[in-house]
């Protein structure tokens, strides 16, 4: 496919496509002269029409590993403030020789209109969603499933390793886009997957939605059933800035009922690991001293990850035939 805007079709074989490359890149990533020639004469445009840190940073940084030249576009400094659309930002960008465009927008849906309009224009430039609204994050679900399955099994990661796993995912599920591309892959693993928030953050129509996902799915609207014997938690952030009512529960009821903290993990398998996409809320979703414990968290790891996996994907995209 040379574009990535869902996890919703990727087959198991895109999965394992996905972390042997990206396997072969973190080795490339551990050696002095960290870049390939692969991407030579290409270009990348991240364009970011919402706030981001790591995703952002991660994209330019695989794109100039592999050698393409890359485009940073900030919405703040740029000419939507003066009324420019988005599908002309788009244009903008092809009109220069833009070969692949990484987007993140607050809408869902904002990706797929820019790969349809590409498509529709006969264009061969292959379009990444790095989050679109509460619709899905792909390359982030990418990476978490990455750095599991390379902790199982550095040398060759794939999908087969979650089969027997119990993973987690606690927090505000509602609004998380990575929460539904997650449930997409790990569900796919044939992993038992656990989501658990309170009531107002997991919807029973949230949960009459989830029931058409494939596998082992199962939802709580209490932390304890998720977390016993877990071999993985995911913890996500409180999104504050999708919320339009007062939160329910407070951030201190939040953290009372459902923080993960050392204490709550001792139901969960010996070896259990934390996992979080960032940005945190220290404190509120999950404990500062569990964040910083290298015992349990994997969260820099995520981060590590995520560079040579969005160098797969760049890869995958630039050289694919579909
Ligand atoms: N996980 C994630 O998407 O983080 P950023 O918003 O910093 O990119």
């Amino acid at each position: 496919r040379h574009h990535v805007l869902s996890l919703a079709d990727f087959t198991p074989e895109e999965y394992d496509t996905v972390l042997q490359t990206a396997a072969s890149f973190r080795e490339v990533l551990s050696r002095r002269t960290k870049k390939v020639p692969t991407l030579q004469g290409q270009v990348v445009a991240n364009l970011f029409f919402e706030p981001s840190t790591r995703t952002r940073s991660s994209f330019e940084l695989a794109a100039k590993r592999l050698s393409a030249d890359t485009l940073n576009f900030a919405a703040s400094t740029s000419s939507l403030t003066k009324g420019e659309t988005i599908l002309d930002t788009a244009k903008t960008y092809l009109a220069m020789g833009t070969d692949m465009m990484v987007i993140r927008h607050r809408e869902a849906g904002v990706p797929q209109a820019i790969a349809s309009e590409m498509d529709r224009l006969g264009v061969r430039v292959g379009v990444l969603n790095a989050g679109d609204g509460q619709h899905e994050h792909p390359s982030q679900a990418l990476l978490d499933l990455f750095t599991i399955c390379t902790l199982i099994d550095s040398d060759r990661p794939r999908l087969e390793l979650l089969k027997d796993k119990k993973i987690a995912i606690v927090g505000d599920i509602l609004h998380s886009r990575v929460a539904r591309s997650n449930i997409w892959s790990l569900t796919a693993s044939g992993a038992e997957v656990h989501l658990a928030a309170p009531p107002t953050l997991l919807p029973q129509l949230f949960a009459d939605f989830t029931t058409n996902a494939p596998g082992k799915l199962f939802l709580h609207w209490k932390v304890e059933p998720a977390l016993q014997n877990a071999d993985f938690v995911m913890t996500l952030r409180l999104q504050k800035e999708r919320m339009t009512q007062h939160l329910l529960p407070s951030l201190r009821e939040y953290h009372q009922r459902f923080g993960i903290t050392r204490d709550r993990l001792r139901i969960c398998q010996p070896n259990v690991k934390v996992l979080h996409p960032g940005p945190v809320n220290r404190g509120v979703e999950i404990s500062s001293d569990l964040m910083d414990d290298p015992q349990f968290s994997l969260i820099q790891t995520q981060v590590t990850s995520g560079v040579a996996v969005r160098m797969a994907l760049l890869y995958l995209m630039g050289n694919s035939k579909a």
